[in-house]
């Protein structure tokens, strides 16, 4: 058993669809969340600078005392993930592996990643999905206007639908679309309605959630108490539209952000 509380990080309000998975399935944990708002967006990003910007965002993370860091960012995770698990001595998820995982389960060959522009230049889904599944073909798609689209609050309207066709559109006979960037379930809606056909769009935060507590109850990381958890949200700068789409996202009226340097 452990009290002590989860850590959760993206760049701005992207991994709250993670932290809402998290909170589905283990809803007795605490959460603290911290949203890079003032290093948005990481997709545009060098590699340097992704690596940088974790290292800091872990050690507040560590700071605060969590227990396991979550890295609630397809960016973050596909550039920096195995250089964080290199400096820092404390369990570190990321987006990627859980998906994978799944995919592999669902015996899904034609898969289609669309992610940010750092994520699709690191090739990090395409050489995880054929390290687990070599037959499988994959067509990439950078998308690098979604996500700052998210954080404004624009996931349904013209605008959306217009660059979310102009993104997708050369996508075909796939079997699943992963939304590589914890952003772009805030577009699930017409990402359906543009593909037209049974395509499986894989929200990652859902498969991040199940390894999450599979890995917590394999080493006895639970937290003892029945109440329900409790989650902070701390963001490094404050003058963003992260409470309103957030907000939205947790279906809360109010939502209490603190500021952290
Ligand atoms: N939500 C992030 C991701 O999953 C980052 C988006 C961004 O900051 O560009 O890639």
């Amino acid at each position: 058993m452990n009290d002590k509380p989860i850590g959760i990080f993206d760049s701005g309000v992207g991994g709250v669809t993670v932290l809402k998975e998290l909170q589905k399935l283990l809803p007795n944990e605490d959460y603290i969340y911290i949203g890079d708002t003032a290093s948005f967006p990481y997709g545009s990003k060098s590699k340097k600078t992704i690596i940088e910007l974790c290292k800091k965002r872990i050690e507040n993370l560590i700071d605060m005392e969590v227990k396991i860091i979550v890295i609630a960012c397809g960016t973050a995770t596909s550039q920096a993930l195995e250089e964080m698990r290199k400096i820092f001595n404390i369990p570190i998820i990321g987006i990627i592996k859980p998906t994978v995982k799944y995919l592999k389960g669902k015996n899904y060959k034609n898969i289609g990643v669309i992610a940010t522009t750092g994520t699709i230049r690191s090739n990090g889904w395409e050489e995880n999905i054929r390290k687990s599944i070599p037959d499988a073909k994959v067509q990439n798609k950078a998308c690098p206007l979604l996500a700052p689209m998210a954080e404004e609050g624009w996931t349904n309207n013209e605008i959306a639908k217009l660059a979310v066709h102009e993104y997708i559109k050369d996508i075909k006979d796939i079997e699943a679309l992963i939304l590589g960037c914890t952003h772009y379930p805030l577009f699930k809606e017409i990402i359906e309605r543009e593909l037209k056909s049974n395509v499986d769009i894989i929200n990652t935060g859902e498969m991040v959630a199940e390894e999450l507590k599979e890995f917590i109850y394999a080493n006895n990381l639970e937290n003892s108490t029945e109440k329900s958890g409790n989650t902070e949200i701390f963001l490094t700068d404050l003058e963003c539209n992260f409470i309103n789409v957030a907000k939205s996202l947790m279906q809360k009226d109010r939502i209490d952000i603190q500021k952290i340097d």
